[in-house]
């Protein structure tokens, strides 16, 4: 039987549907919620969104004024892989590096993806600190390479002497700095001792530095380890558009490394095209420092107010360099989120090990953490 285009998108959205909302394909709760959110299409305006670690104020004027300008028949729409090369060359030249030094990718998941690909396989394992930011974990899974998971230390922050202990015959070290989701960071000196402790004494393991939440830190908290991944062969950093650049949904992510790196990289999944609209919203926002750094700002003052309040209630909660804080309950995070759900505001999915007591949430804009503040502290009884 022939199916006509049409019938085929009624099969096809019925089949998204049907995914969207069967349990069975849905990891947890949260995830559930969010997918029922998009199904119903109150997403936007039934519930407060602080599960997801976009920024809650988008990109900047400048940035939408660009996409606004290139939204043409010819520039935007067709193709014109131009505006890709040149954010390619902006991103090189914003930090001083050839472009052979950056891979692009729609978003920066599919490079997490790839690099567990190039570096893990059934006998060299991902070493993972947990909880943290999950796709290199869901990827080693996929290929069935082994995975080390570490406990954080005290201070939940990474535990970097336990991931350089596990570094010998394994494949990759993920190490998230700041961390999603508990927010902490790691300095300069640290990174650096770390780094090439283990590039001394583990040449062959592969060093991944996750970067997406770098534009959030506090002033002097952290440094980019790009110099490390120019000099190092086996180490390379990743950032993302998604977070303090607001462009989560025009799928912009990065990798720096150093040629034949990204070369092995490149070569171990697909990284997609990036769309040329998306290219100049990247490049227009890479440059535009005044609205990252009021962004930062604002953040910042926000996370100070919502950490306040929690701490006013005796909840503990580590000092946080993203958009986002992890706070002690005391309670399973599946019962606060439960409660906040009543209200419509939704907050971060569990994080094993610690999804009994701790909870992500997200920060959203001054009047929606005022209106939050408020249901947390219905739900918190
Ligand atoms: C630490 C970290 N890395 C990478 C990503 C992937 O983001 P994207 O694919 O939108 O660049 C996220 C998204 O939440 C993240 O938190």
């Amino acid at each position: 039987m022939k199916t006509t285009r049409r019938e085929f998108g009624k099969v096809a959205l019925g089949t998204a549907i049907g995914a969207m909302s069967g349990t069975t394909l849905i990891g947890n709760k949260a995830q559930a919620q969010t997918r029922k959110a998009h199904a119903t299409g109150v997403y936007h305006d039934g519930i407060m969104q602080l599960n997801q670690n976009e920024s809650a104020r988008g990109p900047g004027p400048k940035t939408l004024e660009a996409i606004r300008a290139h939204t043409t028949k010819r520039v935007g729409m067709g193709y014109s892989p131009d505006h890709v090369n040149e954010l390619r060359e902006g991103i090189a030249n914003y930090y001083g590096v050839g472009t052979e030094n950056v891979l692009l990718s729609t978003g920066s998941t599919p490079l997490l993806e790839a690099i567990t690909r190039a570096y893990c396989d059934e006998n060299k394992a991902l070493v993972i600190p947990m909880p943290t930011y999950s796709t290199s974990l869901q990827a080693a899974r996929r290929i069935n390479a082994k995975a080390i998971e570490l406990p954080l230390g005290r201070d939940l922050g990474i535990d970097l002497d336990a991931v350089a202990r596990n570094a010998e015959g394994s494949g990759l070290l993920y190490v998230c700095n700041p961390n999603n989701p508990t927010g902490t960071v790691h300095g300069p000196d640290v990174i650096e001792k770390f780094v090439r402790s283990v590039m001394r004494e583990n040449p062959d393991v592969h060093i991944q530095i996750d970067e997406a939440y770098i534009n959030y830190t506090r002033p002097g908290a952290m440094e980019t380890a790009l110099p490390l991944a120019l000099e190092y062969e086996n180490v390379s950093v990743t950032r993302s558009f998604s977070k303090a650049h607001g462009l989560a949904g025009m799928r912009i992510g990065y990798a720096l490394a150093q040629a034949q790196t990204l070369e092995k990289i490149d070569a171990a999944w697909g990284l997609g095209d990036v769309n040329s609209l998306a290219a100049v919203a990247a490049l227009t926002a890479l440059e535009d420092e005044e609205h990252i750094t009021w962004e930062a700002q604002e953040n910042a003052e926000i996370r100070d107010e919502v950490v306040g309040f929690f701490r006013s209630q005796g909840h503990e909660v580590p000092d946080s360099n993203t958009n986002h804080i992890f706070v002690n309950l005391g309670m399973p995070a599946a019962k606060f989120r439960a409660a906040c759900l009543e209200n419509n505001i939704l907050v971060g999915r569990d994080f094993p090990p610690l999804e009994q007591t701790h909870c992500r949430i997200s920060l959203g804009s001054r009047e929606q953490m005022k209106q939050a503040i408020e249901v947390f502290k219905k739900a918190l009884g």
